[in-house]
């Protein structure tokens, strides 16, 4: 299989699905709606739609009530990333190879568009119960939406990340901590709503719950590394944001050789754990493999 082509068409199909559900930059509120359309349309990987409909196609899932809910879990990453950026945040100019939403609109609509992206996303969900109103999985998977994307989840973890900021006495347990809410939370949100919908057995979502924790882990440290190896131009955000802001990541924490076979060892642990389960999906296990080695 050559995964980076499979990745590429599978991208295109999903931005599709995605831009069917954006809301149309009419009426009054205009300008916070383009804002909401400017930050979702720069760009990005796709990642966690993609992890969300292939976890559905690797347990049978073939009907369209999964496209409303991969809409909303971009829009709540797109909403965590807007404001991410934000001067009171991490304070970047450019995501996704484009200025950030608080450059272009304004620090007010940012936060407004970060809301309205929010609000949507459940908005957007809600959808789901139409399409396929025998679904028994779609009150579960609002639910799951909503907890992994909160407190418990990733506004958690960006909040255990924020208060880290010069922080002296870092440890490992912390750290942990705030790689799994901020980051590996969507993610297991994407998997397990995948899981969910196409009706997988509880003991099979509480693997793939497991297997996502460990992706979004080694993603989140794969990010780190690249904000120190990696360019402005592959990227699309800028590198040195992290040392700038004084962040203690997992790559000052443990050493950039240490972090890479951490993305290894925990990819290969996801990788095998998925491999356990009876259902197959190779563009999933290939997806997973690949994300190991990015350059972006
Ligand atoms: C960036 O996520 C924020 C992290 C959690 C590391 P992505 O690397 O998935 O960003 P996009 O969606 O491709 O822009
Ligand atoms: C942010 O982590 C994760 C989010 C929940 C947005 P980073 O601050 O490292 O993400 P980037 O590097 O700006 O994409
Ligand atoms: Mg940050
Ligand atoms: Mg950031
Ligand atoms: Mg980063």
């Amino acid at each position: 299989m050559d995964i980076r082509a499979e990745i590429g068409t599978r991208t295109e199909q999903i931005n599709e699905i995605l831009a069917a559900w954006l809301p149309k930059a009419e009426g009054e509120q205009r300008t916070v709606i383009e804002a909401m359309n400017y930050s979702f349309l720069a760009g990005g990987k796709r990642l966690r739609p993609m992890l969300m409909q292939e976890t559905y196609r690797l347990f049978g899932g073939r009907s369209r009530v999964i496209e409303p809910f991969m809409a909303a879990i971009e829009m709540i990453h797109t909403y965590s990333l807007v404001h991410d950026d934000l001067p009171a945040m991490d304070n970047d100019e450019y995501r996704r190879g484009k200025k950030t939403t608080h450059v272009v609109y304004g620090e007010a609509m940012a936060i407004l568009a970060g809301d309205g992206l929010l609000t949507y996303a459940f908005e957007t969900a809600a959808n789901a119960f139409d399409i396929e109103p025998q679904n028994i999985g779609i009150g579960h998977s609002m639910r799951v939406l909503a907890r992994k994307a909160g407190i418990y989840g990733m506004v958690g973890g960006q909040t255990v990340d924020v208060e880290s900021e010069d922080s002296k006495d870092m440890t490992k347990e912390r750290l942990d901590f705030i790689y799994r809410l901020k980051t590996s939370a969507l993610i297991e949100a994407s998997m397990l709503i995948g899981a969910i919908l196409a009706g997988a057995t509880q003991s099979e979502q509480k693997i793939v719950e497991e297997v996502a924790g460990k992706v979004g882990l080694a993603f989140q440290i794969q990010d780190d590394i690249l904000d120190v190896t990696g360019t402005m131009e592959v990227l699309g955000k800028p590198i040195g944001s992290d040392e700038k802001n004084h962040k203690m990541t997992y790559v000052a924490y443990e050493g950039l050789e240490k972090a890479k076979e951490d993305v290894a060892a925990l990819s290969g642990q996801a990788i095998a754990q998925m491999n356990s389960l009876v259902v197959k999906n190779e563009f999933l296990t290939e997806l997973l493999r690949y994300l190991i080695a990015r350059e972006k």
